[in-house]
């Protein structure tokens, strides 16, 4: 039988390599992406193909590729996918949504303590030549009160760590969100900003958020207060932010996500809060730590190889989510059109066979459907060959072996 095959490009950490030939694939490195027809050619015979952000996988690839059975996006946004057409192909996408969590709570509290003792401006002025020491306008943090707009898994470990610190934390969330350690929830936005001495912004990219931030919003925060936005550049007004930091009604601002960010490393970087007072402005840097990366790769990757290994697909992107725990003589994942009689159809070809169903889950979204199914004894390839053969099915997976 051939070896499967696994191609990870865009230099993912090593640990998603080590992961995956343990976990039976024979797997090449490419530092760099490769646009359509290079993919499509290094594609041949792989099975499972890892990107970052700047590989496209686009409808024309995975339908020259029908080989390519799963798509890891070693990072948190899957646009470079087409996942509906991933879904229609059978192609299972994983990403890794919460592996630089911690990187972006750790930044947000560096920049909290940085703004509310203006560090920026020391550092500035001494770089310039110029010593400037004072307490004027410097606080600690202690003792203070933090708003959390989007207490998600972003907002709500900041919520930890802030009361760590000594921080009071004031959240507002569309949804009703568990309030963790002291942190209060917020009945409203407007309540959050006008209680809080800093707001920092964590919601999540969609479309109904764009603009959320703006002139009114900065006009309701407390005097003197900061302001943190490391979640979606779309979010704030940038030309509010920058009138009411020259007002001084805001004391101070980091920025780590802009509206229209440079494609590329190095590209020049235009925005109206360049060289404001007391204002950190950083590249969209706030989960790049190598720790997050590590993680990144040491998760998808293990997704999978659950994938391959037992059909899981927990926390798919596009498939529907099933995992059959236990163990049987063997085991076949069949994703299929949802429509009716499915799985009775499936079981009744089993029992045909001579197999009983040890176990089976199914679980469905949209117009597929996903069945693990666990049986008695080696699956025999006529009942295979029949599987493959349904009209509803859209790919058959059999566990331990290649994927088709
Ligand atoms: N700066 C970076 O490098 C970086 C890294 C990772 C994530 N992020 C961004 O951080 C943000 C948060 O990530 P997460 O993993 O915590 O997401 P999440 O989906 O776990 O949490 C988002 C929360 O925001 C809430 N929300 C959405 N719209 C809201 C609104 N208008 N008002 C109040 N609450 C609202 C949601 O209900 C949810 O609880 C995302 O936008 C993500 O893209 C940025």
């Amino acid at each position: 039988m051939d070896r499967r095959r696994a191609l990870l490009l865009e230099n993912i950490d090593p640990v998603a390599a080590e992961l995956l030939r343990a976990a039976g694939y024979e797997t090449e490195s490419v530092r760099g992406a490769l646009d359509e027809d290079d993919l499509v050619a290094a594609l041949d015979g792989v099975e499972v193909l890892g990107i970052r952000s700047k590989t496209q996988v686009t409808a024309d690839v995975l339908r020259r590729r029908p080989g390519l059975a799963a798509v890891g996006a070693f990072c948190i946004g899957t646009n470079q996918i087409d996942l509906r057409a991933a879904a229609e192909a059978g192609v299972a996408v994983f990403n890794a949504p919460y592996s630089n969590t911690r990187s972006v709570v750790e930044m947000a509290i560096a920049e909290i303590i940085i703004l509310a003792r203006r560090l920026v401006d020391r550092d500035r002025a001494l770089h310039a030549g110029t010593w400037d020491k004072s307490a004027s306008g410097s606080h600690e943090i202690r003792g203070r009160t933090l708003g959390i707009v989007g207490y998600g898994n972003i907002g709500s470990q900041l919520s930890v760590l802030a009361e760590a610190l000594g921080m009071r934390v004031l959240f507002y969330d569309l949804e009703d969100k568990l309030a963790l350690g002291n942190a209060e929830r917020c009945d409203t936005l407007e309540e959050l900003l006008e209680r809080a001495e800093t707001v920092t912004l964590h919601v999540d990219g969609r479309a109904g958020n764009a603009g959320l931030f703006g002139a009114e919003q900065f006009s309701r925060m407390r005097r003197r207060s900061l302001f943190l936005n490391l979640s979606r550049g779309f979010v704030v007004d940038h030309e509010a932010l920058r009138d009411h930091v020259l007002s001084g009604h805001v004391a101070g601002a980091a920025v780590d996500v802009f509206p229209d960010e440079p494609r590329e490393q190095g590209d020049a970087f235009t925005s109206v809060l360049r060289g404001l007072p007391n204002v950190i402005l950083t590249p969209h840097v706030g989960g790049s730590t190598q720790e997050a990366q590590h993680d990144i790769g040491r998760f998808v990757a293990g997704k999978l190889a659950d994938y391959a290994g037992a059909g899981t697909t927990t926390l798919s992107v596009n498939l529907p989510t099933v995992a059959l725990h236990g163990s049987s003589a063997a085991r076949f994942a069949l994703l299929h059109r949802n429509v009716p009689g499915v799985l009775a159809r499936v079981d009744a070809l089993v029992g045909e066979h001579g197999l009983n169903v040890d176990g089976q889950v199914l679980a469905t979204r949209g117009e597929l459907g996903y069945a693990v199914t666990d049986v008695s004894a080696a699956l025999p390839p006529d009942l295979l060959a029949a599987l493959r053969a349904l009209p509803e099915t859209v790919r058959l997976i059999t566990v331990g072996t290649r994927a088709d």
